[in-house]
């Protein structure tokens, strides 16, 4: 992509961060909806902070927008449930956004030959680098409206007035993939640290579905009493059960009539049945693959075979793999060591494709995601590997 097109991609995300904000009320802008998301308007200051970060502060040493910032928007530092009554007045916030972000182009556009000599803009790396970062955070913006809507729920007032979803038997729809050495792995510019360097997976025969797990397979497993067949789950998915009191997929409600609807950023929606179900923890994921007699795929394997063109329906959900999120041989964190370096702790597990709400800048074979175990707010389903 040319480094025009980038940032006018670039510009682009910062309007989509930026409506969402504009769209909201008040109680939107400053709600915590869920323990694991912080409030809508935080997403915005928090992508304009890093923009800053990156583009003023190391490019060129000038942190007086993010100094007085930094402890507001640097995760760590300030607690979910502070951050609601710690943002500015929303018309505040999305006029300072607009003028920074407005700024932050024309930088880049008008940038001396000096300043591209900089590391971190070989390849225009950097521009990569911010404009999937505001596509990651308006993905979990959308999770956030997505919980609003599920608070806002009331099975009595939502009519179904169209079919109700019923359970369909597990389609085997696999094809076979032979032994081999596959490529994986991403290249710069556009690659997060964490894709890098690419590798050669040594991977015996396997069998994958073309297809993710839909929502009328899904309703088999719920029917089938899954969600309380210990055989299903293994220690640590029972706690979570138990804990969790999970019986159903997190974005799904039953209405007044007993029908299952799904929850979205913009309230109730019928469930198709061939639609791939969402909203599915790495718990769920594994029990349903175990009840069906198949496997979640090694993230390798998902790739090996997106790389041969076997998968279809690629980007709808992410899809949970089988393994923790670990670093390829030869790992170096950048363009900072809390992107990925910390998450290596074999409590969170990949995830591939991409769902709906991702952005095409995030969605390429070599992309990992990752969430611990228990996540399901993620808009997360699976595919069958056999
Ligand atoms: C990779 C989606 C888990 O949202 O916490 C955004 C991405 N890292 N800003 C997250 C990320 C820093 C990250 N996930
Ligand atoms: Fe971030």
């Amino acid at each position: 992509m040319s480094r025009e097109a980038l940032i006018e991609a670039l510009g682009q995300s910062q309007s989509m961060v930026q409506a969402l904000v504009e769209q909201a009320d008040e109680a939107t802008y400053r709600g915590q909806f869920h323990p694991d998301l912080s409030p809508l308007g935080w997403h915005l200051g928090h992508c304009v902070y890093n923009e800053c970060y990156w583009l003023h502060e190391k490019l060129r040493g000038d942190n007086s927008v993010t100094a007085p910032i930094a402890d507001f928007y640097t995760p760590p530092r300030t607690p979910k449930p502070e951050r609601g009554t710690r943002l500015p007045p929303r018309a505040d916030l999305l006029l300072w956004a607009h003028e920074i972000q407005t700024y932050n182009l024309h930088y880049l556009r008008n940038l001396r030959a000096a300043q591209r000599a900089h590391p971190l803009l070989e390849n225009d790396y950097l521009i990569h680098f911010l404009l999937q970062h505001n596509a990651q955070h308006y993905e979990t913006m959308l999770m956030i409206l997505t919980q609003k809507s599920l608070t806002e729920f009331r099975p009595q007032a939502t009519a179904s007035g169209h079919a109700a979803l019923r359970a369909a038997p597990v389609q085997r729809d696999s094809v076979d993939i032979p032994a081999g050495h596959y490529r994986i792995g991403g290249e710069r510019p556009a690659a997060y640290d964490n894709e890098l360097p690419p590798l050669q997976a040594d991977l015996g025969p396997f069998s994958i579905n073309r297809r993710p797990v839909t929502n009328a397979e899904y309703l088999g497993f719920i029917e089938a009493h899954g969600y309380t067949d210990e055989r299903w789950w293994h220690t640590e998915a029972r706690a979570w059960l138990k804990t969790s009191q999970a019986a159903h997929p997190d974005h799904w409600r039953r209405d007044g009539e007993d029908q299952w609807h799904a929850l979205g950023v913009r309230g109730a929606y019928a469930l198709a049945a061939d639609e791939p179900v969402s909203g599915l923890s790495h718990f769920e994921a594994s029990a349903f693959a175990r009840w069906a007699g198949a496997q979640l795929p090694h993230e390798y394997q998902w790739e090996a075979a997106c790389r041969i063109g076997i998968l279809e329906q690629t980007g709808r959900v992410w899809e949970w793999c089988g393994n923790s999120f670990q670093p390829y041989e030869g790992f170096t964190p950048f363009p900072y060591n809390e992107y990925s370096q910390p998450w290596f702790d074999g409590r969170h597990y990949s995830l591939k494709g991409g769902s709906l709400h991702t952005r095409p800048a995030l969605k390429r074979p070599s992309f990992r995601n990752f969430f611990e175990a228990d996540k399901r707010h993620m808009f997360a389903g699976l595919r069958l590997m056999y």
